[in-house]
């Protein structure tokens, strides 16, 4: 029976002390870690604190880092965790406050849900069906992908924003959503996309890092939905927000003078009127340093890319604009701005 070592962050709350511990346990082949973590608590140390139920993959409830990674415990073989005869390293999920062990408070998980009002508000006028609401197959096919979330967080916990900004929806509340906008039978489409556009910690905010995608064991793509939500939102013309603009303006900087435009970047992103008042007086600072350090004079004589750069990045924005790719938001919003910085 092969030996495996286990190194688990603990964490015990009665004398607020974090610690490694590490454990070694027998196994059988085709055990999972999940396996092994019972054995430790059942057979080794009662105190240990996990959380688990179905032990197959349905419930999501025992995700845990596994080698800093984010994923379920009951999925995952130990010799496809184990390195050449290091210890497996488990810790709790990331982004939200420990409670013990490998136990953590999904309350903060959870509310991004209601924020993000992932329930179906059906058309009032409309007169119920005799039986269930229809769902045409194309329709369910383009978005089924979203409703297969079993909620086990191991996005929100890998998730780069969620790390930096409590405020953000997360990758599992917008992939909810977006399952929401795509289904014809919710009747706020618009004001969905108009609220996820301008709120803050809504579409606009991910960073396309791909940890959620990597991290979730259902195949949900939720950074896929979250650029399809993007995407939706230019074509229903919600485009009067940071997210929208600052996207413009990055993608149009690079299309026109093959480089990123820092010094009317952050003016385009504000947009004009009154509304970007409070923005621009937030970059003041800010510009005042660079002014001083010489540093926006210098970035607003930076020349663009050469020639043949230019070529390359006009190829590259040709390729993407016409890629037929599962979601589309850069021709969108690459394509259009892409076309007006030619023109000019
Ligand atoms: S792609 Fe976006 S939502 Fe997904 S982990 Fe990265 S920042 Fe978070
Ligand atoms: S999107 Fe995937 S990783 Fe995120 S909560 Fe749903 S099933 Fe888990
Ligand atoms: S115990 Fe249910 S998903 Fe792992």
């Amino acid at each position: 029976m092969p030996t495996q070592r286990f190194l688990i962050d603990r964490y015990d709350p009665a004398d607020d002390r974090a610690y490694e511990q590490e454990f070694s346990v027998d196994y059988e082949p085709g055990q999972t870690v999940l396996d092994c973590l019972n054995i430790i608590r059942w057979e080794q140390d009662g105190t240990l604190s996990l959380r688990m139920s179905c032990r197959h993959a349905i419930c999501g409830s025992c995700v845990v880092k596994i080698n800093g990674r984010s994923g379920l415990a009951c999925q995952t073989q130990v010799p496809a965790a184990a390195g050449r005869g290091d210890p497996i390293r488990i810790g709790p999920q990331g982004n939200q406050t420990v409670i013990k062990d490998l136990v953590v408070d999904s309350h903060k998980f959870m509310e991004q849900f209601e924020r993000a009002e992932t329930w179906l508000q059906p058309h009032e006028e409309q007169e119920p069906p005799v039986r269930e609401y229809r769902q045409d197959k194309d329709e369910f096919d383009h978005w089924q992908h979203a409703s297969t979330c079993i909620h086990c967080g191991a996005c929100y916990s890998d998730c780069t924003v969620a790390a930096v900004d409590p405020k953000f929806l997360g990758p599992a509340a917008l992939a909810k959503a977006y399952r929401f906008v795509m289904d014809s039978r919710d009747s706020r489409k618009q004001e969905r996309l108009e609220a996820l556009s301008r709120m803050h910690g809504g579409i606009w905010d991910c960073t396309r890092c791909f940890m959620c995608v990597e991290a979730c064991p259902k195949d949900v793509l939720p950074m896929d939905a979250i650029m399809e939500l993007r995407t939706e939102a230019i074509k229903a013309g919600v485009t009067n927000n940071h997210g929208t603009r600052h996207h413009k303006a990055f993608a149009g900087g690079v299309a026109k003078r093959g480089r990123l435009d820092e010094a009317t970047l952050p003016i385009l992103s504000a947009g004009f009127g009154p509304g970007a008042i409070p923005e621009m007086i937030g970059y003041t600072p800010g510009a005042i340093r660079m002014l001083k350090s010489r540093k926006l004079i210098a970035a607003a004589r930076r020349h663009g890319a050469s020639k043949e750069g230019r070529r390359e990045i006009r190829r590259l924005f040709d390729e993407v604009a016409d890629e037929k790719h599962h979601h589309d938001v850069n021709r969108e919003a690459f394509g259009t701005q892409y076309a007006e910085a030619l023109r000019t």
